[in-house]
């Protein structure tokens, strides 16, 4: 009992000045209105024990109200809540409870994203050796058979080689994709903006398509517009933008065409690159994006894709302060749009 009361009272000290400055308010204030001095010393003897009873109930409540702060905390830090909405405090401390279920929220977000990271990171190690993996291995096993008798079946020989060849090919593509990947997330990959003639540029690409494009029986259409337009950009970012998008296009399109239409608006020119292509199935719409991601394995594989691709030019087109979106009908075709600066 002696004890609890003195805690309370230590606990209460923190007011001590306050409670001083009262006392000796209420004492000059006896003094004045009583003129009996045997009447104010009990008066004043009387105040010193009130005082003290009101110095406990203080220290007692604040006492209460920090260990139910410390249970909080402790709680917390032992992972006792699910949700901020089991954090309870008393009535009168519902401004701190509010920033504590604040902070609950924050932390157990920031720990969410962390691990999210963490799995990302993993997974992307895990995809990087896979990827690295197959056009190692295929190498390898063609030197082999080459090494083991077929560098002299003239038949054969010939076609090894380019095998091997297709692959280092292919592990080269990967390694540049990943370099371009880790520069850009690392936020080393430092831009040069522009302004260049975005109808010269398109031209120059689709020429270097051309070819390929012939080959797979599709034709691409670009109606550049009359006058010099010029956008604003990086120059050899957005190429490798273009590249990608032509490319996927091309790639995953049987039959029609490809048409890379500009549409001029009043600040920006919006840029489309359509096909009429095998298109995206809804649910895979969201994902393009991501790294490694892949509609069809076995299909993007056959054409030589990583499913990188997508992930740079979003990278890009985000560091134009644009946005990318993409329309698709799955067996119609495919529109991936986004707009530059004029
Ligand atoms: N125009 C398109 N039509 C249909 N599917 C597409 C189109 N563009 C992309 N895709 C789908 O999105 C996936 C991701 O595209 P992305 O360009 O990132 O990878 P990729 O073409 O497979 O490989 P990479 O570009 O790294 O060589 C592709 O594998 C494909 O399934
Ligand atoms: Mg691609």
């Amino acid at each position: 009992m002696w004890n609890e009361i003195k805690s309370n009272i230590t606990s209460a000290l923190v007011y001590f000045r306050e409670f001083i400055l009262f006392l000796i308010l209420v004492v000059l204030t006896i003094f004045l209105l009583v003129d009996n001095t045997s009447l104010s010393i009990p008066l004043i003897f009387l105040l010193l024990v009130v005082g003290i009873i009101i110095l406990n109930l203080i220290g007692r409540r604040r006492i209460k109200e920090i260990n139910e702060i410390k249970e909080i905390i402790s709680s917390i830090r032992q992972n006792k809540f699910e949700s901020s909405t089991e954090i309870f405090l008393s009535k009168y401390l519902d401004k701190l409870e509010n920033e504590i279920k604040q902070m609950f929220e924050k932390t157990k977000s920031d720990i969410e994203y962390l691990e999210r990271l963490q799995k990302m990171r993993s997974q992307f190690l895990a995809n990087v050796s896979h990827e690295l993996r197959t056009p190692i291995f295929a190498i390898q096993g063609y030197i082999e058979t080459l090494l083991n008798g077929a560098l002299n079946d003239p038949k054969v020989n010939k076609h090894f080689l380019e095998k091997a060849e297709h692959h280092t090919v292919n592990l080269s593509n990967l390694l540049n994709d990943l370099i371009d990947i880790s520069m850009i997330e690392s936020g080393e990959m430092r831009m040069s903006y522009r302004y260049f003639d975005i109808s010269d540029f398109i031209k120059n690409i689709v020429n270097e398509f051309s070819l390929i494009a012939e080959e797979k029986n599709i034709q691409i259409i670009f109606n550049p517009p009359n006058t010099g337009l010029q956008v604003f950009g990086d120059k050899e970012r957005l190429r490798q933008v273009f590249v990608n998008l032509i490319q996927n296009a091309i790639k995953y399109t049987d039959e029609g065409n490809v048409e890379i239409l500009l549409e001029e608006e009043k600040k920006s020119v919006n840029i489309n690159v359509i096909d009429t292509g095998i298109g995206i199935p809804q649910e895979d719409i969201d994902r393009i994006f991501e790294r490694f991601y892949r509609v069809d394995k076995a299909r993007s594989k056959a054409v030589g894709g990583t499913g990188l691709g997508l992930a740079i030019v979003k990278h890009i087109i985000d560091a134009h302060s644009s946005k990318i979106i993409v329309e698709s009908v799955f067996g119609k075709g495919s529109r991936f749009s986004f707009k530059l600066k004029k």
